[in-house]
């Protein structure tokens, strides 16, 4: 049964993890050069995780834009020592937010919940001013299907469950749909690059074993009932070699794009 983002027991699903730091000195390093932004939105914010980001990384304010007001509670909680994040219940397609009003709209890990990409971008475009950025972060098929690794820990996932891999596959949109609903809906495509995420730091492989009984965010795992669970936990102890300074990553696809 995939996560419902509406029940109350999930708010803090998406707020309980920090964002590596490596995330936005990455994505940066794919901006022009001492790009600065004053005023972005986080689309699809959940816990506000990556609303934090942007304001540790040098944005000056951040409203995190979410459907679901389970998660707006757990972002509130999760975000309460910064005033200059603030969050409002909306839609991707349709946001209440006013026109040409943000230099930075954020998607992270919002596109594969969503059916019409047309429709999500054409209202990303319009709360962007010119020469705004709109960043979308997901996976495609592709790399969900990469294999696992010491590091890449999520590809034994869809190695042990077949299920998995064809749940998580049909939700992800492919590269070139994506690059056309944003040329379709009046953006330019500054880059599109695989982007390889932190996303925890193990100091032993128990800690690793212990963080993917209780995930947090871990929307595929919730197809999992807690057998399968503990089978998939017994599968990746046997590939993990390393039982020390596990670093695990997932790969993402980005791209950058501009409302010209
Ligand atoms: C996988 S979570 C990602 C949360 C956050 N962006 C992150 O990367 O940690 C997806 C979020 O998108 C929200 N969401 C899904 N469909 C939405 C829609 N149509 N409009 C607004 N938010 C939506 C969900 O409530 C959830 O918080």
């Amino acid at each position: 049964m995939a996560i419902d983002f509406h029940d109350e027991k999930n708010k803090m699903t998406y707020a309980s993890r920090k964002a590596n730091a490596s995330w936005s000195e990455d994505l940066e390093s794919l901006l022009p050069p001492g790009k600065h932004f004053v005023r972005a939105v986080d689309l699809g914010c959940g816990g506000g995780i990556y609303s934090k980001a942007l304001v540790d990384a040098g944005v000056e304010s951040v409203v995190g834009v979410d459907f679901s007001k389970a998660m707006l509670h757990g972002a509130k909680t999760n975000c309460e020592e910064y005033d200059t994040i603030s969050f409002q219940l909306g839609s991707a397609f349709e946001t209440a937010l006013q026109d040409e009003t943000f230099d930075l709209v954020l998607a992270r890990a919002l596109i594969h919940h969503l059916d019409d990409l047309h429709l999500f971008f054409a209202e990303a475009h319009r709360i962007l001013e010119k020469d705004g950025y709109f960043i979308v972060q997901d996976r495609t098929p592709e790399d969900v299907l990469l294999p696992g690794s010491e590091e890449h820990i999520r590809g034994y996932f869809f190695e042990k469950f077949i299920k998995l891999k064809t749940a998580e596959t049909e939700r992800r949109h492919r590269g070139p749909e994506v690059r056309k609903a944003l040329e379709e809906t009046g953006f330019t495509l500054v880059k599109e690059v695989p982007f390889w995420e932190v996303r925890g730091t193990y100091p032993s492989k128990n800690l690793l074993k212990e963080e993917l009984r209780h995930r947090i965010g871990r929307s595929i795992l919730y197809e999992l009932d807690d057998s399968e669970l503990d089978e998939l936990i017994d599968y990746i102890d046997n590939k993990v070699t390393q039982e020390r300074n596990i670093v695990e990553k997932d790969r993402w696809t980005v791209w950058i794009a501009q409302k010209k």
